[in-house]
């Protein structure tokens, strides 16, 4: 069957710094803009999606309140004895559920575990964009590249940087397209001024030479924790309920939209339209 739904994979190699976030949230943008969403949680072991989605449905089902939801899949890690055997195995569970969600979506959403597997470098594989949101501190600098931290000078790649590479690689060999790569900084706090142009700078300089291009992140808000416990986006919440939304909430939905314009921006060069009649907005 030919793939028509645009595969947006979140990932790093760094563990919590939020792609399981970011990916929730993007799916349900998708949905509230009128596009169709699978989504895939190749970090089976953590689930995180997965939960997210569940506690998403026992809200739907508490409340009897219709909210748009991805076709959802998890897919294990196998455990067999050959590496040969778990990786083709592997292989083919996610060429299945790639097969299955592109009859029903314009957009497939993964999310991959924050350490290195073969299952995820696949996923990378098939990305048509790639996003990686990265936490707002030096540390996470060198996941994109290999840094003198005492001259801030770019020594080199970074194991995920050469990874991604590969990857891009491996999909122009296979369909002759590439994979737009997006960095977005998450949980940033707007008290070290003088570290964030620093890394501001580097991020600039570093994007030109891994070729990636910067996105608008999300602040470091207790929100994002409480919304996961319900089953909620900020795309989800109303104003005219609870009492309406606090200033935090409005500014985080707001980063959300600017973040969802970047990645598919309503003008999406005709991979995936939504359906006619249905709202354009993001919320
Ligand atoms: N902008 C933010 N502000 C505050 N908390 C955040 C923010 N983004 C994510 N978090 C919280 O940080 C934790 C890790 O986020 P998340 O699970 O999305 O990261 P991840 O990259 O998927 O992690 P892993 O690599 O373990 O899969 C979660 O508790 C989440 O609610
Ligand atoms: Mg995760």
């Amino acid at each position: 069957m030919k793939k028509t739904a645009h595969i947006i994979v979140f990932g790093n190699e760094k563990g919590g710094s939020g792609k399981s976030t970011t990916a929730m949230h993007t799916a349900i943008a998708l949905l509230r803009m009128g596009y169709r969403v699978g989504t895939i949680d190749l970090d089976a072991r953590q689930g995180t999606l997965t939960r997210y989605l569940k506690k998403r449905f026992d809200y739907i089902t508490r409340n009897n309140e219709s909210l748009p939801s991805p076709a959802h899949m998890s897919i294990e890690r196998s455990r067999h004895e050959s590496v040969r055997q778990n990786n083709d195995e592997e292989e083919a569970f996610l060429l299945m559920a790639l097969d299955e969600l592109n009859r029903v979506s314009d957009f497939i959403v993964i999310d991959t575990p924050g350490t290195d597997s073969f299952l995820s470098r696949l996923a990378h594989s098939y990305a048509d964009t790639l996003v990686t949101p990265m936490n707002d501190s030096f540390i996470d600098l060198d996941l994109l590249a290999d840094i003198d931290m005492k001259h801030y000078e770019i020594k080199g790649s970074s194991i995920y940087s050469s990874m991604v590479n590969t990857q891009r690689k491996k999909k122009k060999a296979r369909d002759g397209t590439g994979i737009e790569w997006i960095v977005m900084r998450n949980r940033m706090t707007h008290l070290n001024t003088n570290n964030n142009k620093v890394i501001a700078d580097l991020l600039d300089t570093i994007s030109k030479r891994a070729n990636f291009r910067l996105a608008p992140g999300f602040g470091e808000r207790v929100v994002f924790k409480e919304l996961f416990l319900k089953g909620l986006t900020l795309l989800d919440l109303k104003e005219d309920q609870d009492g309406g939304l606090t200033l935090s909430q409005i500014s985080a939905r707001q980063e959300v939209r600017n973040l969802i314009v970047e990645i598919a921006p309503e003008t999406a060069k005709g991979y995936a339209k939504p359906p006619s009649g249905k709202t354009k907005n993001v919320a």
